[in-house]
């Protein structure tokens, strides 16, 4: 048969049959293979690396991360509906690299103080103030300059005693310097011009420029925010009748006399709360 070329006019049905065997060669194959390396029925040679290399992409910390916002958001005081996010653009510079939940040290208050980022933002505790300049609270509200509010939180609905809803759900109450006549916002957002310089170069930052840089954004920013008796009493920082504030309203924050929060935090908070 030398020199004939090889037959290769045999019926169509043959290579239909010879294709089905291959298929099923393969599968069995895999089968086995699978069976060896990884499956809990067989030997499962490579269940153990399969496991350490799933430990080691685990992280520890998302996972606390993670776990620690769970708890965050379940333990708000009045069920807030979810608050809508605003685009990065317009939110606060600090939220580039602090979370909603920035708080974490201090376990006695945390919960409480990140319950407050809900409607101040940060500046409000934590603004350095000034000798030359006084500092006002106004409602802040990145899509309007003037918020007329009813605002988050100021008011309660009198046939359920809960707070009242509202439908402004962007304004927080912010620090603004009072230079005479006119007031300067002591805030800046994600499109002012460090941030934006910083997240293009972020990635290309060694640790330590990046603390550097870190210090330029906690200019005028406090440590440690204000104590809780700077708001909740008499005479405090904030002018809740001029914030928009029900009297009842006012009456309960000043005395931070909130159902369910006496029993809940009088022990160990309260009564170092009002103590001078
Ligand atoms: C470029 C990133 C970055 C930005 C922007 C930023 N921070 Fe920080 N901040 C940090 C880091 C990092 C720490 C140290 C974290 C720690 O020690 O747990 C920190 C710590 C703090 C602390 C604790 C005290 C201290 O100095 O360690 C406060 C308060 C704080 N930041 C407030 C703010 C506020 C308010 C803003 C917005 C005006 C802001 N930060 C913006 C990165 C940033
Ligand atoms: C209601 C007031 C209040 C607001 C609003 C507030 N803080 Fe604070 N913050 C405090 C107080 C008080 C402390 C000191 C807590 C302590 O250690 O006793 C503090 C401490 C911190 C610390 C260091 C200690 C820790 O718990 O990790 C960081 C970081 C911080 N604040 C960041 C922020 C950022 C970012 C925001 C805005 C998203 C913010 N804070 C808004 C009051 C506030
Ligand atoms: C800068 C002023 C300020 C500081 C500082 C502050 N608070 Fe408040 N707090 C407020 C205001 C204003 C509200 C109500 C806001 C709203 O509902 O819109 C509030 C709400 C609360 C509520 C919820 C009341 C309710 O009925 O919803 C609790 C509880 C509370 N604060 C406890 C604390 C504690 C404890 C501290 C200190 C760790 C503290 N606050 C620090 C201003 C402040």
């Amino acid at each position: 048969m030398s020199g004939k070329p090889k037959r290769l006019d045999h019926p169509k049905s043959v290579y239909v049959i010879g294709f089905i065997f291959k298929i099923i060669t393969i599968a069995v194959l895999i089968g086995v293979t699978y069976q060896i390396t990884f499956s809990h029925h067989g030997p499962g040679l490579l269940i153990p690396v399969q496991k350490k290399i799933a430990a080691q992409q685990r992280s520890a910390i998302m996972e606390e991360v993670k776990r620690q916002e769970e708890y965050e958001k379940h333990r708000h005081f009045h069920n807030v509906v979810e608050f809508p996010v605003l685009p990065e653009s317009s939110r606060p510079i600090c939220y580039i690299c602090h979370s909603d939940y920035p708080h974490s040290k201090n376990k006695k208050v945390r919960a409480l103080l990140n319950m407050h980022t809900q409607f101040f933002v940060c500046e409000t505790c934590h603004i350095e103030e000034r000798k030359e300049t006084d500092i006002v609270y106004k409602w802040y509200n990145p899509y309007d300059e003037d918020p007329a509010g009813p605002f988050f939180g100021t008011s309660y609905n009198q046939e359920t005693g809960n707070l009242a809803e509202v439908e402004d759900q962007f304004s927080k109450i912010a620090p603004y310097f009072s230079y005479g006549d006119t007031m300067q916002l002591a805030i800046k957002a994600q499109d002012a011009p460090l941030a934006k310089d910083y997240m293009n170069v972020r990635d290309q930052l060694t640790p330590e420029q990046r603390d550097n840089v870190k210090k330029k954004f906690h200019i005028n920013i406090k440590a440690k925010g204000h104590e809780c008796k700077a708001c909740h009493s008499k005479n405090g920082i904030l002018n809740f009748k001029k914030l928009g504030f029900a009297i009842n309203r006012i009456v309960d924050l000043e005395q931070l006399n909130i159902k369910g929060m006496v029993t809940k935090y009088e022990k160990f908070y309260i009564p170092k709360l009002f103590s001078e």
